[in-house]
């Protein structure tokens, strides 16, 4: 399953200027927990970004540059970068930016996604999605944002249902 994992405002805003504009702990923490142990898939902006890798099993980083990265795989595109997240498992976490949602959010199976309840300014955003292909599965209240968990509707009754939303 590609299940892509993103915070953003009502807005769509998910960054500003390389990072993201606000600082919620519990919204860290939820993140974390959905996304610590998992096969990630990421842009090398956001890459750069992660300062403090989580204990997790496996950081994949799509560049258009020749480098080797000795904590990551380094894929020349997304279609590589997903192969080689199957030689892993059968499910991949993809964690951004706003260039790799796009190019993923036409194939992924599941969006797990928090809706910070405060506007913030940015100039990254989240892809537009149709709720007309997408089912909201399940909605849950936190103080400063909601998490909503949708399931790409012409899976359900065949590969996905429910109960294959990763658990925190
Ligand atoms: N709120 C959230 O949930 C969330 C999550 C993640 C990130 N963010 C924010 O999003 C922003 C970063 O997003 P972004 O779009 O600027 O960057 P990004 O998607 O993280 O990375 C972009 C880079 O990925 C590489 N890339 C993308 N598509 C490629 C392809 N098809 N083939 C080869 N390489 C490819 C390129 O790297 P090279 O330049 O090295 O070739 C490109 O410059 C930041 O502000 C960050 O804070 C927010």
């Amino acid at each position: 399953m590609i299940i892509i994992v993103a915070a953003m405002t009502r807005n769509h805003v998910i960054g500003k200027d390389n990072r993201i504009p606000w600082h919620i702990d519990e919204e860290t923490r939820h993140y974390r927990n959905l996304v610590e142990g998992k096969t990630l898939l990421m842009g090398r902006a956001t890459f750069d970004l992660m300062k403090h890798p989580y204990a997790h099993g496996h950081d994949i980083v799509v560049t258009h540059s020749k480098i080797n990265h000795k904590a990551a795989d380094v894929c020349g595109s997304v279609d590589e970068a997903l192969k080689k997240a199957k030689e892993y498992g059968p499910d991949v976490f993809v964690i951004g930016g706003q260039s790799i949602y796009e190019q993923t959010i036409g194939i992924a199976d599941m969006i797990l996604l928090s809706y910070i309840k405060k506007d913030y300014e940015g100039n990254k955003f989240f892809p537009e999605f149709s709720k007309a292909e997408w089912r909201e599965a399940s909605v849950e209240e936190f103080t400063d944002f909601t998490y909503a968990v949708y399931i790409r509707k012409k899976k359900l009754g065949s590969q996905h249902t429910v109960s294959d939303i990763p658990r925190r």
